[in-house]
């Protein structure tokens, strides 16, 4: 979604500010500008699409153009197309401001500025938060006093970064439900609404919290609590490198991604294994308290509400507690049934997506206890939740999430095996050997799985110009099914869906005509021979069926035009980790030989902070 960059220092802003434009990209934009200040002003450079766009403008008509501050924004429309006046920074001969989320009560806002004299010449919100400082800067001649009076009427969610054109050197920044951060550096500071966008230049950072002020200058940064009093930050540094944010070599972040899932898997897994026993290194949720909770619910949205999936299936078989899998977005407006005697598990990967930070308010509102399942250290959610699990995948920047998910069922399986002994469901001899499959043997599995890649890219040339693909799976096989369909259409436009196998006769089979692809996931031994009758039904009916089963899997031949022997872990549970990886190199080579923009789906964003 939208991002913000900002740098003030002793060095030329301008390339600093496309590099951080670049690093951003991944989060999704369609268009991009920045502001900087020029002798006695403010330049604004923005446009519809690429950075390249800006580039070329900045090469066209604004060569000489050098600055030591600015600010910089990328933007994922929401109010108003995409569109040169539409992208950001907005102003006023006075300011330029960059706006993250989403302004709520814009209407009426905008009503009181109309009524003031102001007129508009976008559809966005974020002009009206400009003009809102405006005002207050006219009233009160402060930028410090203008943002603050600001603040008290805008509603709803903002990360902002404010020049002013009489403080040259001095950038405002303030959220709200918004992430930013303040990043320090030996030759100037900047602002920027995630890691990633500054890690070529630093990696040690404030967090800036809900209601702060900074005034960021290139050799000082001040922050101001809500009370209007200097506040101490902590400094964090961040262990990601500038090598886990960039391509290394790879075509795509996306393969790049993949690639890593083994070693993301065993970096998450093994400091959680102490003696061969799951040990969640939390030390505020006991035995006895993990023991205590009667019922368990999944909150996340997307990929990351399919890792949920996994866990509970996990949860439900090894430690026979009820678990609910909800979305985020459903879950906050639907009045949920949570007591303070649950357990409420919100799986994040950036840890800011607006519904689920939303969704764990709710939940702790309700009493219920929470445990995040987050990758960005310091995020919303990290701060926000009773515990924190961070599942140590290093930076993803495709959209698509691969290695994520990955990561977090795994964290699904540690916390189902945690739990299971916790209430005495399997002996500690049991849970060693769990996590023995979990820390040795599906890195491994992963691994086996990543040399299929070559096979991947022939099915998906096979397939690619398919108009419809069809997953199926049972039990575990049909959460795995329902990812694999999501990671698939995302990137490729391929329509696809994902449907229990043995609800197929209930009125999806119709679908199925001469030729319809069709992938079954074939990994649940108990279930093996249901799945070969649904894949005779719909292959009765024309379908070509790609198989994703263990080796050795019988009868597979003479139903399935393809096959992929995916490696066999000893317990079935652990399955969805190989067969994934196999489904998420189907999906990427579909996107690579279609020809897409396989890292940047259209209309899609990294991180959803608007609701
Ligand atoms: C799909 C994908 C999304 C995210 C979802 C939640 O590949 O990445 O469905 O899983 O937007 O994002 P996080 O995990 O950041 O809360």
């Amino acid at each position: 979604m939208c991002g913000i960059i900002g740098y003030v220092g002793i060095e030329n802003s301008v390339p600093k500010l496309i590099d951080g434009l670049k690093a951003l990209e991944y989060r999704g934009y369609d268009s991009a500008g920045i502001a900087v200040f020029t002798d006695g002003g403010i330049t604004t450079v923005k446009a519809k699409g690429r950075i390249a766009n800006i580039e070329e403008l900045l090469k066209k008509s604004y060569s000489a153009l050098s600055s030591s501050c600015g600010i910089g924004h990328t933007r994922w429309a929401t109010h108003g197309e995409p569109s040169d006046i539409n992208s950001h920074p907005h102003g006023t001969e006075r300011l330029r401001l960059v706006h993250n989320g989403i302004i709520e009560n814009y209407i009426v806002l905008k009503k009181e500025l109309m009524d003031l004299g102001y007129t508009f010449e976008s559809e966005t919100d974020t002009e009206i938060a400009s003009k809102l400082v405006d005002l207050n800067y006219k009233e009160t001649s402060d930028c410090f006093a203008a943002v603050k009076k600001s603040l008290e009427k805008l509603q709803g969610s903002y990360a902002l970064g404010i020049i002013f054109k009489d403080v040259p050197g001095k950038i405002f920044a303030t959220r709200k439900d918004s992430p930013l951060i303040i990043a320090v550096s030996e030759s100037g500071n900047f602002i920027a609404s995630d890691i990633p966008a500054v890690l070529k230049y630093t990696n040690k950072y404030y967090q800036l919290e809900q209601g702060e002020i900074a005034i960021v200058e290139k050799d000082k940064v001040t922050v101001y609590g809500l009370d209007g009093q200097i506040i101490e930050k902590k400094l964090c540094v961040a262990d990601w490198d500038i090598d886990a944010a960039e391509k290394g070599g790879w075509d795509h972040f996306m393969i790049k991604e993949i690639n890593e899932e083994p070693d993301s898997i065993i970096k998450t897994i093994r400091p959680r294994v102490v003696n061969g026993l799951p040990n969640l290194q939390l030390e505020e949720l006991s035995d006895e308290k993990l023991a205590s909770f009667k019922n368990i619910t999944m909150v996340a949205c997307g990929t990351a509400m399919h890792a949920g999936l996994i866990g509970k299936t996990a949860i439900e078989r090894l430690a026979r507690i009820p678990v609910k899998v909800e979305i985020a977005s459903e879950f906050r407006y639907k009045n949920p049934i949570i007591t303070k005697d649950d357990l409420v598990i919100i799986i994040s990967q950036s840890g800011e997506t607006a519904d689920t930070l939303a969704a764990l308010r709710l939940a702790k509102e309700r009493g219920a206890y929470t445990l995040a399942i987050v990758n960005v250290a310091g995020s919303s959610i990290a701060r926000e939740a009773d515990s924190t699990l961070y599942t140590w995948a290093g930076p993803e920047i495709a959209v698509a999430s691969t290695k994520a998910y990955t990561v977090q069922i795994s964290v699904m399986y540690l916390i189902a095996v945690k739990l299971a002994l916790s209430v005495g469901k399997i002996t500690e001899e049991e849970a060693k050997n769990h996590m023995r499959i979990l820390l040795e043997h599906t890195p491994v599995a992963c691994e086996q799985a990543l040399l299929l890649n070559d096979e991947c890219k022939r099915i998906a040339d096979k397939y690619k110009d398919s108009h419809d693909l069809f997953f199926i799976g049972r039990g575990i096989d049909y959460d795995i099914a329902v990812e694999a369909s999501l990671k698939l259409k995302e990137i490729s436009y391929i329509h696809s869906e994902a449907y229990a196998a043995g609800e197929l006769k209930h009125g999806t089979i119709s679908l199925i005509t001469t030729g319809t692809p069709v992938i079954a996931v074939c990994t649940e031994d108990e279930l093996y021979d249901k799945m070969i009758s649904n894949i005779k039904e719909v292959k009765a009916r024309g379908a070509k069926v790609i198989m994703i089963c263990k080796k050795g899997a019988k009868g597979a031949d003479d139903v399935a035009d393809d096959i992929f022997y995916i490696p066999e872990l000893e317990d079935g549970l652990y399955m969805p980790i190989p067969a994934m990886t196999v489904l998420q190199l189907i999906s990427y080579y579909t996107s690579v030989l279609l020809d897409l923009d396989v890292d940047k789906p259209r209309n899609l964003a990294k991180s959803v902070t608007v609701e």
